[in-house]
């Protein structure tokens, strides 16, 4: 390579959450992008992948699993690693990484844990730090910014350091709901992800069952005001200086995206999406001003919701690693923007060193 080294990317998937497929055909996608003709002279990969139950396999196996050459659910125990050291670190090969691109989504990555890992490698990463994914991951505190800030969003109620078993406390936050919010109603685990633990309700007598299951996810609960809405995505990149990608739509024939729709039907995306100059504007304007509220950078998907009787933009969630799969939003709203797969990720790497 002209002019230094090749620089080693250390590329982080599966993991200990209810997204960890996901998260394998993401690492895929980047993997290749990595391997392709415009970046292999620029850079190599080093794999690191995290079995279901939080468990890290070497680079070799690990590889293996991007290329196709093993199947993930099938890792021995005696080829993982030692993870009662006290730092367990200290059995993962990483000396010749020099970026650190982690595609965790969800729980247990998504959510700033391996942000905190990797800071006592003293190695740069792709994407935003601990603060930033802590916060993105949590609707209930993202939405608390947003709302300080002003931000358009749905109307809600949070319910959290309470026991859903009190039946005082049942019957307080049920009057509360009814009082506060016209059905339809979502009610939401603070922490999850692809639609997880969430129901739409559309009835009193549904509320009970569907607190009980976002319960089960997490005990701090959110209680949103359902709305006809289109669903609006943009993608995000950059440090300080942030940049915008076009404006997307994915629509789909189920009543709202849940799981199923999400993974296992055929979603239409629109790119861009068909929507005033105005409106996308805006959207790009609020898209940025939510992740540096949120001190999210790096990377980011930025989702919305357009109300469809009142064109109403409503600022809905931020992803800070979103999915990287061939048929995922982020990298389709950059190709539309002129970014393609391998010149993305490529970019994702310049920014993470302040290039
Ligand atoms: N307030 C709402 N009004 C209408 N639809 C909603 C609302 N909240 C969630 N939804 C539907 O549920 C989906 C998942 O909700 P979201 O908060 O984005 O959770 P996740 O983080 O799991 O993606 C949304 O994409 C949308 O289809
Ligand atoms: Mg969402």
């Amino acid at each position: 390579m002209i002019g230094g080294k090749k620089k080693c990317i250390g590329l982080i998937f599966g993991g200990n959450s209810n997204e960890h497929e996901v998260s394998i055909s993401s690492a895929k996608t980047v993997f290749q992008a990595f391997k392709s003709e415009i970046n292999k002279e620029r850079f190599t990969v080093k794999a690191f992948y995290i079995n279901k139950y939080g468990d890290w396999l070497d680079s070799d196996s690990s590889e293996k699993i991007l290329i196709g050459e093993r199947e993930n659910n099938n890792a021995k125990k005696q080829e993982l690693l030692n993870q009662e050291k006290i730092n367990f670190l200290d059995g993962i090969e990483f000396k010749n990484v020099d970026v650190w691109f982690p595609l965790l989504h969800g729980m247990n990555g998504e959510d700033g844990s391996i942000h905190g890992l990797l800071r006592f490698t003293k190695k740069p990463l792709v994407g935003c730090g601990i603060l930033g994914s802590a916060l993105g991951m949590d609707k209930i505190l993202m939405k608390t910014i947003f709302s300080n800030l002003k931000l358009p969003q749905v109307n809600y109620l949070v319910f959290q350091n309470k026991d859903l078993n009190d039946k005082e406390v049942k019957k307080k936050l049920l009057n509360e709901i009814l009082k506060k919010l016209n059905f339809p109603v979502f009610v939401k685990p603070s922490n999850s992800g692809s639609s997880l633990g969430i129901s739409k309700v559309i009835n009193d007598s549904e509320i009970l069952p569907a607190l009980e299951k976002a319960w089960e996810i997490d005990p701090r609960i959110l209680i949103e005001e359902g709305l006809e809405v289109r669903e609006i995505e943009c993608g995000i990149i950059g440090n300080s200086r942030f940049l915008a990608s076009e404006i997307g739509e994915v629509s789909y024939e189920s009543d709202w995206y849940d799981y199923d729709s999400k993974y296992y039907s055929k979603n239409k995306i629109i790119i861009p999406a068909e929507i005033d100059s105005k409106i996308t504007k805006e959207i790009k304007e609020i898209a940025i001003k939510s992740c540096r509220a949120l001190n999210i950078f790096g990377f980011a998907r930025v989702d919305f919701f357009l109300e469809k009787s009142s064109n109403k933009i409503l600022l809905n969630e931020i992803n800070t690693i979103p999915g990287f799969t061939k048929n995922s939003m982020f990298p389709m709203l950059w190709k539309a923007s002129g970014l393609k797969i391998e010149q993305l990720v490529a970019k994702l790497v310049d920014i993470s060193l302040g290039l």
